[in-house]
């Protein structure tokens, strides 16, 4: 029986649509955002299930196909017919327990359809799609039934057929170096030759933006997609080594395939969908997490200086940590992180040697914790496993009761391995990486994770999960080419809507290889703006402290907050610029930081973001007026403009360069 609820959002058509030559009747379902914007229509066609979605009345994605492949059954992919389809809406406001913004509208229209195979197996399968303002999520459902227990799943189906020729920004998903950590390309969807990352942010013109990602990874592979050509795209998971996807078990539940869609660059950047698509908070009371900036054993080992394995120039030794902790108690840090402190890093990091309980000699854990203690400053602790998962995971119960017995409640963990037996994205790393989580969790430790699996809003289930790396940040600025100025304008669109990024901005001395030309690709201002433009609720600190101690720019890095009420975009162009204001969680103040390419710029910025009827002090960082990151980095220029909501702000950015503001209200 056909059993349907409809209400103003929904119609149902029960005809011979116009979208397929049909010989049969379609059975066909729309739901729409609450606003009215973009509209999905589902629909099963001689028994294969479809999908279309429309954006202000423009067909975006026609005709993609849904199923799945198994491995000793039939897919999932035709004869079905709808056994019964239902909708609902929902419009509530969570809040965040720390974030890029305090509270969260999820509004949304949804439609769950029950579908039921034709065939002798009579297997159901349940797909439902929520709707919001801003995008889409839709998602698989197996529910438990005779014919279905445990199964092997050897392709997701889901298709994304653009009808337009859609700009990409991309990453390769299997290209030679680590994971995420690219440089990121743009090219139109058809001249993709090979399976890209999510998320795969994408432009139509100047006034359609969208970005394809997943929500809620458990249990389950990532999703890379596919190029088919003509600007289609397929589901591809990231297989285990031995071939299949994903072994499951009924009932299933698969992450949310994410669409976000705006019509400015700006928007994608505030959009909270794939936070909405995850479950609330799991862990209760999660007062012991805390938000802040760190600094650490950290930089001095990527550009030489030190080494993490022990030796005469051994990083984390008692003394260099104490200095640490010193430097952090004097500039409103609240965290030191220590790398190089645990047995084992003279070995290849991926043999799996790494003890993560046992200290280098020179490394006094009980005196260092007891400094710490007293002067209220954090250890991150730091395990790096060279993706030896098995090691690690013997070890976990042992080096999380470590880190409980010296006050540690703050982790970075490490899969640093180009060829590991199993992808990082696949599913038994994602559930290595939600383990991790949850262990941790019980342990009250925060986590940062590099070489992580991507971001997909699980931070709301588990608000130990900070931040993470996945992506190319400082360290390729020490020992690599470095980063274009280009790229801190692409990943504000692209990997930062995946969740919090671990960039670690903020080295002062950007001409530390004294030995050869190279220099970072950036002005010392545009170093100071990342803090506000890339969000991460862990913030490092990375220089040595030298390289700070005396120069007026610290100022703005000891001001700077990790947490924040709320998020603007002031201008957005990807690869070009990007400005961003965020008002400070803990008082009054808002900041801005504005970056840019290889290219100057002039802005004329509006401050109506502003508390009406306040004055503020804008504290400025600009570029010097000689400032250009190939001649003169380092020309600063910090002064302060008295300013209110009715200023109309002018900044000009240096080549390379950026500006970083802190709007104080005035006594
Ligand atoms: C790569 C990480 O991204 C980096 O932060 C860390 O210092 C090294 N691995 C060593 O674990
Ligand atoms: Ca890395």
């Amino acid at each position: 029986m056909l059993k349907v609820y409809t209400n103003y959002f929904v119609f149902i058509f029960l005809f011979s649509s116009s979208l397929f030559s049909c010989k049969e009747k379609n059975e066909r379902y729309n739901v729409k955002s609450p606003d009215g914007n973009i509209n999905v229509t589902f629909q099963v066609h001689d028994g294969i299930p479809y999908y279309n979605l429309e954006f202000k009345n423009q067909i975006i994605i026609k005709d993609s196909k849904l199923g799945f492949e198994f491995d000793s059954m039939p897919a999932f992919k035709d004869h079905f017919r709808v056994e019964s389809a239902k909708t609902e809406t929902k419009d509530e406001t969570w809040t965040q327990p720390w974030g890029e913004v305090k509270n969260i509208r999820n509004n949304y229209n949804s439609l769950s359809v029950i579908l039921k195979e034709k065939s002798a197996l009579k297997r159901t399968l349940i797909i439902d799609f929520k709707v919001f303002n801003d995008g889409i999520g839709f998602r698989y459902e197996i529910p438990e039934q005779p014919e279905l227990k445990q199964f092997k799943i050897m392709d997701e189906l889901t298709e994304f057929n653009f009808v337009q020729d859609f700009n990409a920004w991309w990453i390769p998903a299997y290209g030679t170096e680590m994971d995420y950590e690219y440089l990121f390309n743009n090219n139109k969807l058809s001249e993709l030759k090979e399976n890209v990352h999510t998320p795969l942010t994408m432009t139509f013109g100047d006034s359609l933006y969208l970005s394809i990602h997943e929500a809620a990874l458990v249990d389950y592979a990532a999703m890379t997609l596919k190029p088919l050509g003509l600007g289609k795209l397929k589901c591809d998971l990231v297989p285990w080594s031995t071939g299949e996807k994903v072994r499951a078990k009924t009932p299933l539940k698969t992450p949310w395939r994410t669409i976000q869609i705006a019509g400015k660059a700006g928007d994608l950047i505030t959009s909270y969908l794939i936070l909405n698509l995850n479950e609330p908070n799991k862990l209760g009371d999660v007062s012991w997490i805390k938000p802040g900036k760190y600094d650490g054993i950290w930089w001095g080992m990527h550009i030489k200086n030190n080494t993490w394995e022990m030796g005469p120039k051994h990083g984390a030794t008692t003394e260099n940590v104490l200095k640490m902790i010193d430097f952090a108690a004097e500039n409103n840090i609240s965290a030191v992180l220590v790398e190089g402190w645990n047995q084992g890093w003279e070995n290849d990091w991926s043999l799996g040697k790494f003890n993560f309980s046992k200290p280098y000699a020179d490394y006094d854990i009980e005196k260092i914790s007891k400094y710490a203690n007293e002067k209220h400053i954090g250890i991150i602790a730091h395990n790096e496993t060279g993706a030896n998962v098995e090691n690690y995971e013997q070890q976990m119960e042992d080096a999380y009761a470590f880190c409980r017995k010296y006050g540690i409640h703050r982790l970075k963990t490490g899969y640093v391995n180009k060829q590991p037996k199993e992808f990082h994205q696949s599913q038994f790393m994602v559930n290595h990486y939600n383990k991790v989580m949850e262990m941790t969790a019980k342990s009250q430790i925060m986590l940062d994770v590099h070489e992580p699996v991507k971001g997909t809003g699980l931070r709301r289930t588990y608000p130990n999960m900070m931040t993470r790396e996945g992506a190319r940040g400082t360290e390729y600025e020490a020992w690599s080419s470095g980063n274009p100025p280009s790229h801190t304008t692409i990943l504000p669109f692209t990997r930062c809507l995946a969740g919090p990024l671990d960039y670690t901005p903020g080295i002062f001395n950007l001409l530390f290889d004294k030995k050869s030309n190279f220099r970072i690709q950036t002005t010392l201002a545009k170093q100071l703006a990342l803090y506000v433009v890339i969000y991460s609720p862990l913030q490092m600190v990375p220089d040595l402290p030298e390289n700070y101690k005396g120069n007026p720019a610290f100022k703005f890095i000891q001001d700077v907050p990790t947490d924040w009420e709320e998020t603007k975009v002031l201008n957005a162009s990807i690869g070009d610029f990007v400005t961003i204001a965020r008002k400070d969680r803990n008082s009054d103040d808002w900041y801005l930081g504005s970056i840019t390419d290889e290219n100057t710029r002039e802005f004329s910025l509006n401050l109506d973001f502003l508390d009406a009827g306040k004055n503020y002090t804008a504290e400025i960082y600009a570029d010097g007026q000689d400032a250009s990151m190939e001649l003169k980095p380092l020309s600063i220029d910090i002064h302060n403009k008295q300013v209110n909501s009715k200023t109309i702000f002018k900044i000009k950015l240096a080549a390379g360069g950026g500006q970083a503001i802190r709007f104080h209200p005035a006594k």
